[in-house]
């Protein structure tokens, strides 16, 4: 059974479509990266994951259930991690985790086991009796992060748990992530930063303006980089026209600028390269460099986004 279902996913406030059609799966054990620019729509379509919203239409289950209209049994199976989570902060952090361990149903006898477990994966065992209002951001973010898995969820759903932290506390906070995910918890994580995503998932969905423009396995979005490949070639002296004209005809080159004394041309395939030169090289080029350029995900995301 799939972990997310979303069909025609829709939500509208007012005369703004904040999420518009989204049509995504996600399969158990999947660590999936739900990537976009402020304003995409992540949070809101988060929040119909989670059943807070409800939708304008479209359909949207989690293990099957339908998080508005079932809650209590699709609850059973997610945690939630908000970009906002607030604690009592008058109440310890081993309060806080007793108190909502009590709401989400995990029985008195194990709650104790549970929490001392999670305050020790999270390294927060020696603060647990401290008041949470103490707490630095990322001490906070840990927690919220633990208040999310203490009934033993199969799907852990993150929105942006990284951000204000320090390089230290992301890659903490990722790590953590990443051994969740080894357990074979399924995790759905909203993020603008690729390679945070990139990191941690093995699957990205691109969300802008409310659609889904980009879904795929991280993989597969690398392999159809990997095929718009382009050179920079460098070239000395007069030969830059008479080396253009060859360069056009031969098979696989895409384009071709030039600009001043470098050469930039797309390829179909790395395989070219050696021909480009050769051909260059035949016209009487002198050529002084050669460079691959390979876009990143970065690359991609940004032209998708911009
Ligand atoms: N309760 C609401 N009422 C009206 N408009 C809303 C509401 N919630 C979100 N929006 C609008 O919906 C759009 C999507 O917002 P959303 O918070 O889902 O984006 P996001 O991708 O999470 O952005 P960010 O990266 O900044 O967190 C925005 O234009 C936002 O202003
Ligand atoms: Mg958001």
């Amino acid at each position: 059974m799939n972990a997310i279902e979303m069909i025609g996913l829709t939500k509208k406030f007012g005369n703004l479509t904040a999420v518009d059609s989204l049509n995504l799966t996600v399969s158990e054990g999947v660590s999936f990266g739900f990537l976009g620019p402020n304003g995409a729509g992540k949070t809101t379509t988060m929040r119909m994951l989670v059943g807070q919203l409800r939708p304008t239409s479209g359909i949207v289950k989690t293990w099957g259930l339908d998080p508005f209209t079932e809650g209590i049994e699709a609850k059973k199976y997610f945690g939630f991690v908000p970009s906002f989570y607030s604690f009592y902060d008058s109440l310890s952090a081993r309060e806080n985790l007793d108190f909502l361990a009590s709401l989400s149903q995990v029985p008195r006898n194990e709650r104790k086991k549970r929490i001392d477990e999670l305050l020790d994966f999270f390294d927060l065992s020696e603060r647990a009796d401290s008041k949470v209002g103490e707490f630095s951001h990322g001490m906070m973010q840990r927690l919220a992060i633990a208040q999310a898995l203490l009934a033993h969820p199969r799907l852990l759903i993150l929105d942006e748990p990284t951000v204000g932290l320090d390089p230290k506390g992301q890659h903490e906070i990722r790590e953590f992530i990443k051994s969740i995910s080894r357990e074979g918890v399924t995790i759905f994580i909203s993020s603008h930063i690729l390679s945070e995503v990139e990191d941690m998932c093995n699957s990205v969905g691109i969300i802008d303006k409310g659609r889904l423009i980009r879904v795929g396995s991280l993989e597969n979005l690398k392999a159809e980089l990997s095929s718009r490949q382009g050179l920079e070639i460098r070239i000395e002296g007069e030969s830059l026209q008479q080396s253009l004209n060859r360069i056009e005809r031969v098979e696989g080159v895409l384009g071709l600028k030039a600009d001043g004394n470098t050469i930039s041309v797309k390829v179909s395939s790395r395989d070219i390269t050696p021909l480009v030169v050769a051909t260059i090289v035949g016209s009487g080029g002198k050529i002084t460099s050669v460079d691959e350029i390979v876009p990143t995900l970065e690359d991609v995301y940004l032209k998708l986004t911009e």
